[in-house]
């Protein structure tokens, strides 16, 4: 049998709905529009176009939405300037760097510019530290839409064997403290874990973000296991995931397509954090 898809298009959709309701209530009754501002660096073709869509969907849940681009050129001082300035700004309510930053610039510096409390993507050390510890956090959105697609589906991570492969700051470190913070058992494999197709296959949950064009192949994944894929690699003109999606939707339970997966889900998560943090001023 094939595996069920996990469509993270509809459920986002979904919650980008209830959102923009949200947001029609609190304008009208306290006046409070949800602030999103974008720091884009440099000329990296897939960032330009991650933050296209993160604007378009500001504007489409009626949050007020600010970018600002800037040439590969832009010096550390330029950007601490305009963290600094947006830290400041009452019409802002979250706070994003878009990374990769060109590669003059030091990203830990800018992001822990960021005040903790604007930091929509949950990256200064604050946050960071905070999704560790179990206390209240913002936290990444990519790893925050992969729990809500698998609580919706009804896949409760507790007690399970649960793998991620990958382990940036962004996606994979994250990822595992959240399903560490959901029971799961957890192992993070990477690019020198030894016998990695024998740590995939232990995996009740395979959460895959490696960056790899259709890596993880059917032999990698036990018969039944719920696997989400965070890939996006562009092969030719088409965008495929780091998951061979025909062949392993022939062994997996559950399963996220790219795009229309895990995707959607880090723009609706964006949203969600940023309304809270609005509501929280
Ligand atoms: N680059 C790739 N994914 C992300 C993300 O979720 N947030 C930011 N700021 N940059 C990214």
């Amino acid at each position: 049998m094939r595996a069920a898809i996990l469509d993270g298009k509809k459920l986002a959709a979904e919650i980008r709905a209830r959102i923009t309701e949200e947001v029609t209530g609190l304008r009208a009754e306290f006046g409070l529009v949800p602030g999103l501002a974008v720091i884009l660096a440099g000329d990296d073709p897939p960032s330009h176009s991650y933050v296209r869509s993160k604007e378009k969907a500001c504007l489409q849940t009626g949050f007020h939405s600010e970018v600002y681009r800037r040439p590969e050129s832009v010096t550390q001082g330029e950007l601490l300037d305009l963290v600094a300035r947006l830290n400041g700004d009452p019409q802002i309510h979250g706070i994003l760097v878009q990374l990769p930053l060109p590669r003059r610039i030091e990203p830990q510096a800018i992001l822990e510019a960021i005040r903790p409390d604007k930091d929509v993507d949950g990256f200064h050390p604050v946050n960071v530290g905070r999704l560790i510890a179990g206390a209240p956090a913002f936290v990444p959105c990519t790893p925050r839409g992969v729990m809500v697609l698998l609580e919706q589906a009804g896949i409760d991570p507790s007690g399970r064997r649960a793998v991620v492969l990958g382990r940036s700051n962004i996606v994979g470190k994250p990822m595992a403290a959240l399903l560490l913070a959901a029971n799961a058992t957890v192992t993070v494999g990477h690019s020198r874990t030894a016998e990695l197709a024998a740590v995939t296959r232990e995996a009740d949950i395979l959460v895959v973000a490696i960056g790899k064009a259709r890596f993880v192949t059917a032999e990698m994944v036990k018969p039944g296991a719920v696997v989400i894929d965070v890939g996006m690699n562009r092969v030719g003109d088409r965008l495929v995931g780091d998951v061979d999606f025909e062949a392993v939707g022939e062994v997996a339970s559950h399963l996220t397509p790219v795009p229309g997966g895990v995707g959607p889900m880090t723009i609706a998560m964006l949203l969600q954090n940023t309304l809270e943090a609005a509501r929280r001023t």
